[in-house]
């Protein structure tokens, strides 16, 4: 049991080193605004020609990023970023980056927000089809925090119309920060996605249940043991 949570502590630490890591800073002020690390994972549906067709593509290298710590878009305060990147599978006949749109929100209620987001793919040795994808408004999204707090989760979704999925998993996100320093500082207090808390309730309460379940065997074994010992006490005399 020790040695698995062991193993499950590396396997989380090696791949959280793996994760890409991005973030944009206020020219005027040279203050961070965004911060956003995390491995990306497209899950794409193509629904083409009666049959749909589904199709899982990891990220490979960025190509570029941009960022806006003022943007306004209906009236409101927005931050945008933007990445262009090559997915895995691309070769040099398909050779069109692919280009990742976040747009994060502000309110009342939350320091930030994912508020939108776009997806747009190109043809890869991998995907044989390309196409737009544009956020799901129905796809409950919870990439938010409160106060300076930040966004941790194991495996971010962002949904996308038609069944695809942008997955970002060890991800940790802020906006609308005002950091002086491109990354979490150590003491950044995170707040964790709702699927992390709800595992981290249920993973007690099963190494709870298995100890129980240990501790009853050994007592009926107890038991048993010392029954038949009677018996053959009673038997030997
Ligand atoms: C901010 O500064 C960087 C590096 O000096 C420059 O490449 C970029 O264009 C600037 N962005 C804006 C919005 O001025
Ligand atoms: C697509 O589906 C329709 C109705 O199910 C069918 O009539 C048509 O032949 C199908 N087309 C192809 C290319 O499979
Ligand atoms: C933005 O605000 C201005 C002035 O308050 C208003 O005239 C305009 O209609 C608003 N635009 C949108 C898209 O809400
Ligand atoms: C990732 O990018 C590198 C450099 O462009 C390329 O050599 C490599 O083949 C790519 N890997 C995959 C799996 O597409
Ligand atoms: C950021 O930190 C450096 C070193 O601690 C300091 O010199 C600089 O003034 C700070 N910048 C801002 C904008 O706070």
């Amino acid at each position: 049991m020790l040695k698995s949570f062991v193993i499950l502590f590396a396997f989380l630490a090696s791949a959280s080193a793996t994760a890409s890591h991005y973030y944009v800073t206020n020219n005027n002020t040279g203050l961070t605004c965004i911060i956003l690390d995390g491995d990306f994972q497209f899950n794409l549906v193509f629904n083409e020609k009666n049959t749909t067709e589904k199709f899982t593509v990891t990220f490979n290298e960025t190509v570029s990023v941009e960022g806006d710590c003022n943007g306004v878009r209906n009236n409101q305060s927005v931050q945008t970023l933007n990445i262009k990147f090559n997915p895995e599978g691309q070769s040099a006949r398909y050779a069109k980056e692919w280009e990742l749109d976040i747009v994060f929100g502000s309110s009342s209620n939350v320091a930030f927000e994912i508020i939108d987001y776009t997806l747009t793919t190109q043809r890869t040795d991998l995907v044989p089809y390309f196409g737009k994808f544009v956020r799901d408004a129905n796809a409950a999204g919870d990439v938010t925090a409160t106060q300076t707090n930040a966004y941790k989760c194991s495996t971010a979704k962002l949904g996308l119309v038609g069944g695809s999925t942008i997955d970002i998993k060890t991800s940790n996100v802020i906006a609308f920060a005002q950091m002086n320093g491109t990354v979490f500082p150590t003491d950044q207090v995170y707040e964790v996605c709702y699927l992390d808390a709800r595992t981290n309730e249920v993973v007690p309460i099963v190494v709870g249940a298995c100890l129980a379940a240990l501790v009853v065997v050994v007592l009926v074994g107890y038991l048993i043991g010392r029954a038949r010992a009677k018996r053959q006490g009673y038997a030997s005399v």
